[in-house]
């Protein structure tokens, strides 16, 4: 196990270009198993949540092969159509496999994903979308197997925007006999990613990026080479870092409309931002203001992806900020971290309750989940002093070379074996 060693009260300068989205390339992989053919995925980041999604396809029977920074998936041989218990519960998100299997296989078996150190995370809304679609769905010893003869169009209501429910509609929905109407649809830009990708197929996907999706479905799909999405939440979380330690620093790869209010609020709390096409440069001088107030929502609202990031940020700021995490349960299990530190935040159920200090000083700290994580290389980042941060498993879920990217912005992080 890895932990880093940061030396904080450094200021950032310079360029970092953003890594592909780890929550688009997922999904990707997944729509993969949807044709015979080879499908390749450019730009593939090195995070074990790629790692992992890869050893599920491979446990289903597909190649899969890394080569350079790209990808290539041949699914041609799949048989499979069970994913293993550990598999599931190692990564959540393979729950989208159930489309892209259903739409190839017309079955599909997979142990409960059980929650996470989040949230409970059930997948209701996905199952109940299957059965519009014409799915049979029972639960057997922990797992659930979803059959169908024949996948058919249908008209379906989301009740909330869950982004994993609107991937694996639109991966059971392309080949289903029929039209296929999503209303209350996820906005994310990694679903309208996941629509290019599909369309590059010879989908007929349209809609994605708002909340009524239409699918048309078709007979086959081709293979396609594709270079997914920039990862804004990597991006936001490197302009946070800069927000928490001063300096100036140019995030290349993704444009102002992905991060929308992320922007708003670091402006609100002080900091320069200026944006031109896929480039965001940020500039923070001097101590920073509380946002007062921040809840994260689906898209576009705030990220709840960069709610710790914007925590750790306001725990350094003057005044005093009230953050609501709307989306998830239990998404502040990173604070005693940061109260180890001097932090002054209070938790209550949803709501944290920040009141800025001067500074923060350097502690011991253990990741306990991914963003968490980042948040407590952030405070470490910011604060005086050594700190370590412990259990970096969960940080490589989902960055590729944290340490390498800060250290280039002239942080001292290293990285060391425990
Ligand atoms: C995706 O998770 C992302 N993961 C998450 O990013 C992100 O936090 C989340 O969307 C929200 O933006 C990937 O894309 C791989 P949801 P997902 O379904 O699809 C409830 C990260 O750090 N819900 O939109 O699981 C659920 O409990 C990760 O990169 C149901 O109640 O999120 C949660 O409260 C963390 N029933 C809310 O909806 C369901 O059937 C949002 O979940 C499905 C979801």
């Amino acid at each position: 196990m890895d932990k880093f060693i940061i030396d904080g009260g450094r200021r950032l300068y310079g360029s970092v270009r953003a890594q592909s989205a780890k929550n688009s390339v997922l999904p990707l992989l997944a729509a993969s198993v949807l044709t015979d053919k080879r499908v390749t995925i450019r730009e593939t980041p090195c995070i074990s949540d790629v790692s992992c999604m890869a050893q599920i396809l491979r446990e289903l029977g597909a190649e899969v092969c890394f080569h350079d920074d790209a990808v290539t998936i041949d699914s041609s041989n799949a048989t499979e159509h069970t994913i293993p218990s550990a598999l599931t519960r190692e990564l959540r998100s393979s729950v989208f496999m159930l489309g892209s299997l259903l739409t190839r296989f017309h079955r599909a078996v997979i142990a409960y994903p059980g929650g996470c150190d989040i949230g409970l995370r059930p997948i209701d809304l996905h199952l109940n979308a299957l059965k519009r679609l014409g799915v049979s769905i029972r639960e057997r010893d922990g797992y659930v197997v979803c059959e169908c003869d024949r996948l058919r169009g249908a008209e379906i209501q989301l009740d909330f925007p869950s982004v994993g429910a609107t991937e694996n509609i639109l991966l059971a929905a392309v080949k289903a006999e029929g039209r296929t109407v999503l209303a209350g649809a996820a906005k994310e830009p990694e679903i309208v990613d996941l629509q290019s990708f599909l369309c590059a197929m010879g989908a007929k996907v349209r809609g994605a990026g708002s909340d009524l999706i239409e699918i048309e479905g078709v007979k086959e799909l081709g293979g396609v080479e594709y270079e997914p999405v920039k990862d804004r939440i990597e991006a936001g979380t490197f302009l946070i870092a800069c927000a928490v330690c001063g300096g100036e620093v140019e995030v290349e790869g993704v444009g102002a409309q992905d991060l929308g209010i992320l922007l708003h609020k670091l402006r609100e709390n002080g900091c320069k931002i200026h944006t031109k096409n896929d480039k965001i440069e940020i500039s923070s001088y001097g101590r920073l203001k509380c946002n007062r107030r921040i809840e994260t929502m689906p898209f576009p609202g705030f990220p709840t992806d960069l709610q710790a990031q914007a925590t750790t940020l306001n725990a350094f700021c003057e005044g005093g900020a009230l953050i609501v995490e709307n989306l998830f349960e239990t998404r502040f299990k990173y604070v005693p971290e940061l109260k180890r530190m001097g932090a002054d935040i209070e938790v209550r159920g949803r709501n944290a309750f920040v009141r800025g200090v001067s500074g923060l000083h350097g502690a011991v700290l253990t990741a306990g989940d991914l963003r968490g994580g980042a948040a407590l290389v952030l405070a470490a980042l910011g604060a005086e002093g050594v700190s370590e941060v412990l259990d970096l498993s969960h940080i490589d879920r989902g960055y590729d070379d944290l340490q390498g990217k800060l250290k280039k912005l002239g942080a001292e992080i290293k990285r060391v074996r425990v």
